[in-house]
């Protein structure tokens, strides 16, 4: 639970809580759902080093979600005021954590949204032959209703 007594209004300004680290998970969390409680995503093989979170908003999060992060050490971009621009959240990445190359893991909504703002150069796609029986199931690429 977020305390939200005596929080100083925050700047919308990017935070940077460190920028060496040898790789990031940029997590598009416009309406913050995400409850973090540390600033990294543990390796789950042995070949890989941890991931230190670098939180993607937009303006309308609360000062006490971005209290939080700070106090946890999670870097945060804004990405728009109401809506995210991800040509914009794509370029901070490597302005301010010199990150030069992107993997997407979208699903559907994410992956559109992306490819509508021309933002995809290379397409890895694994076709598993299931029968899905799904009426509303996710594409791989759908319009964004946000
Ligand atoms: N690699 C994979 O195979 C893979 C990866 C991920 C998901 N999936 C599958 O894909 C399906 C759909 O998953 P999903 O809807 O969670 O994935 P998604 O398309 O990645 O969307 C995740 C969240 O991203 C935000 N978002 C996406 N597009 C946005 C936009 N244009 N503007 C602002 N926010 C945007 C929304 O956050 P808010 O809700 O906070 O607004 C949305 O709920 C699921 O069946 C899932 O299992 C597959």
């Amino acid at each position: 639970m977020l305390k939200h007594d005596n929080i100083e209004p925050t700047p919308r300004t990017d935070y940077v809580a460190i920028k060496d680290a040898k790789s990031y998970a940029v997590v598009v969390d416009p309406s913050r759902k995400l409850g973090w409680t540390k600033n990294s995503i543990e390796p789950w093989n042995e070949n890989r080093s941890e991931d230190r979170i670098v939180e993607v908003l937009t303006e309308q999060v609360s000062d006490a979600y971005l209290a939080h992060l700070r106090k946890i050490g999670i870097s945060y971009i804004f990405g728009g005021k109401d809506r995210l621009n991800f040509t914009v959240v794509v370029e901070k990445p490597k302005n301010l954590f010199a990150i030069d190359k992107l993997k997407l893991e979208g699903g559907g909504f994410l992956n559109g949204s992306f490819l509508n703002e021309g933002l995809i150069d290379e397409l890895s796609l694994i076709l598993v032959p299931i029968a899905d029986s799904a009426s509303n199931s996710v594409t791989l690429f759908e319009r964004a209703p946000f």
